[in-house]
């Protein structure tokens, strides 16, 4: 039976992704910060702590996982704000957990994974096209991108692969932290941008789709390395390719209103 890690498997996307790992046969091991707190855990899911933000946490978990066929790196968050208004811990928060940890977890995991080992990341489409005020976040998540491309080329003469899974909007609970000064000269801007993320939320895939995108990630005998996931992101991602590069942005700015 292949051996899966899921970092934040007890709710949203990483939930979905360790359910479909799990009905496809796969020993599935989920994460959370706080396993003991999860009040409906995923049915046939065993799950180990982990902090992404915690050096020591994430050596322990590694260790405990033992030997892996699959790591899929889902936990994170995202935070919004006017870059020069979001207080530096913050940001430092957000580096920590969603590069810095998943560098790390993939480092300490690796070494001990089998012949032909798999890295699944979870990354955003706002990491190829941003949206405003997330800019660290869709940095970060764009880095993941590079990360995974170059790891894939690392572990192909071992046999493994790495690939990457871009979904747009899913609807999930996701922590999205918000910082704009009460008198920032972006509020109107941010405002409208918020009202376009939370109407593109509201009929957004489930997390199913991403899921869906992981499992065939994880199955498929060559898989590709980036893997963009939800109907509305495949086409707003072929659109952004496809028009030369002006056009785009000029009517993508159009549609946010700023
Ligand atoms: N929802 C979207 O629209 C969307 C779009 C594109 C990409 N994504 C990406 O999809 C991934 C999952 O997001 P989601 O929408 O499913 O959000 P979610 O429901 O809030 O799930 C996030 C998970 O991350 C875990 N987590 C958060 N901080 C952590 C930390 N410091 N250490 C370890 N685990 C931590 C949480 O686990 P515990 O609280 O149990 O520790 C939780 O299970 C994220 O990487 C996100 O950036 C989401």
């Amino acid at each position: 039976m292949p051996r899966a890690l899921v970092t934040g498997a007890a709710r949203g996307i990483g939930r979905a992704v360790a359910e479909a790992l799990r009905d496809a046969g796969y020993e599935v091991i989920g994460t959370s910060r706080d396993p003991a707190g999860i009040t409906d855990p995923p049915s046939g899911v065993r799950f180990l702590p982990l902090d992404l933000a915690n050096g020591d946490s994430i050596a322990a978990c590694a260790d405990q996982a033992g030997q892996l066929d699959l790591l899929v790196n889902n936990a994170g968050f995202s935070q919004a704000g006017p870059l020069c208004e979001t207080p530096w811990p913050e940001i430092e928060d957000l580096i920590t957990t969603n590069w810095t940890g998943v560098i790390r977890l993939t480092r300490a995991v690796m070494p001990g994974m089998a012949q032909g080992g798999r890295i699944i990341t979870v990354g955003s489409l706002a990491g190829r096209i941003p949206l405003p005020y997330v800019a660290v976040y869709a940095g970060l998540k764009g880095g993941l991108e590079s990360f995974t491309k170059a790891l894939r080329l690392e572990l192909a003469p071992l046999g493994g692969t790495a690939c990457i899974v871009e979904p747009g909007f899913v609807k999930t609970d996701i922590r999205q932290d918000l910082f704009v000064d009460p008198a920032s000269p972006h509020a109107e801007r941010v405002a409208r941008v918020r009202a376009f993320r939370a109407e593109s939320m509201a009929r957004a895939a489930g997390p199913e789709e991403v899921a869906a995108a992981v499992l065939k990630a994880a199955q498929s005998p060559n898989p590709k390395a980036v893997w963009v996931a939800g109907r509305g992101a495949r086409l707003f991602n072929v659109l952004s390719r496809v028009l030369p590069a002006g056009m785009f942005e000029r009517a993508y700015r159009r549609k946010l209103g700023i």
